[in-house]
């Protein structure tokens, strides 16, 4: 009886750990199982302990595909909202309804399950490749999952907490020291119009030499369609203190730019030109 009970607790603890995502984060089942973990916390019905309760059919029905499209409707609103306004205005925005922020991610993840790659495992690859002894600042961590997955120790910072070790705030100000962090990290998260003053944070925050990774979506990058001219960002970031280090246009869904704070930083210039980054509006599915 206790050797049951004891591999029925095994098991309870092996689904908690893995909802998590923190067996084998680079699984490429992971996404899915990101997705699930935010829906079991957000739009799921409980379940139900009747033991007569008849078992849900397994094609999806009428009603299903209306509460799809509902969440889908719902995650696409919050979406524009994030993109529309300043980092400020949509902390304001979560903090009168947190919840609006599971059901942001539930969409962004299931958005993001049709990506072939995500960028979050690009920059956690190099992550890996690099000391664990570096301290990164993770901008817009969303389920905290960078965190999850490396060894080096990561300030993850979004507007809400998903659990105790995120700091909730607009990182536009963050509570972190002056020159504390060696890389600091937008995956995804350039996302309010005020931006500028995220990457602003960024230089604050990082030492002398230290890493600004930046992951987008590529229609934002694209000047043939509306898109900022990436050149004219790169600029904007150098102005702002940093080095280009490397770009990567290689993936079809993101770009990647890779930049360093220069060693002998001078005071921060107020007439950078920043180019304009379009939202990015995800499709219906
Ligand atoms: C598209 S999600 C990406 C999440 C995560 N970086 C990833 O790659 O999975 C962008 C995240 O940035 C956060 N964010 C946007 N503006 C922010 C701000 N001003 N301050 C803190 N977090 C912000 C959003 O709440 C959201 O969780």
């Amino acid at each position: 009886m206790e050797a049951l009970s004891n591999s029925k607790q095994k098991k309870d603890k092996r689904k908690r750990r893995s909802c998590r995502g923190e067996r084998n984060p680079s699984h490429p089942q992971r996404q899915q199982k990101r997705r699930k973990c935010l829906l079991d916390q957000s739009t799921q019905e409980p379940k139900s302990n009747n033991a007569h309760t008849p078992p849900a059919p397994k094609s999806s029905t009428f009603l299903d595909k209306m509460r799809a499209r509902l969440s889908g409707g719902h995650f696409r609103m919050i979406n524009e909202k994030l993109y529309s306004c300043s980092g400020s205005d949509a902390l304001s925005f979560f903090k009168k309804d947190p919840a609006l922020f599971n059901t942001y991610h539930a969409g962004y993840q299931a958005q993001m399950s049709h990506w072939p790659e995500q960028p979050v495992d690009v920059i956690i690859k190099w992550l890996k490749g690099r000391k664990h002894s570096l301290i990164v600042a993770d901008f817009g961590c969303g389920d905290a999952l960078l965190a999850r997955s490396v060894k080096n120790k990561v300030f993850s910072i979004d507007l809400v907490a998903c659990d105790p070790s995120v700091i909730a705030c607009d990182m536009s100000n963050t509570p972190l020291s002056s020159f504390s962090v060696d890389v600091a990290v937008f995956c995804l998260s350039l996302m309010g119009t005020n931006f500028s003053d995220y990457l602003k944070e960024a230089h604050r925050v990082l030492r002398p030499g230290g890493w600004l990774l930046i992951a987008e979506v590529r229609s934002r990058f694209d000047p043939n369609n509306g898109g900022a001219d990436p050149d004219m960002f790169s600029k904007a970031v150098q102005k702002l203190g940093f080095i280009t280090s490397s770009k990567d246009f290689s993936n079809k869904m993101f770009v990647l730019f890779f930049f360093q704070k220069k060693e002998k930083p001078r005071a921060v210039t107020t007439d950078i030109k920043w180019p304009k980054l379009k939202p990015c509006m995800y499709k219906r599915r």
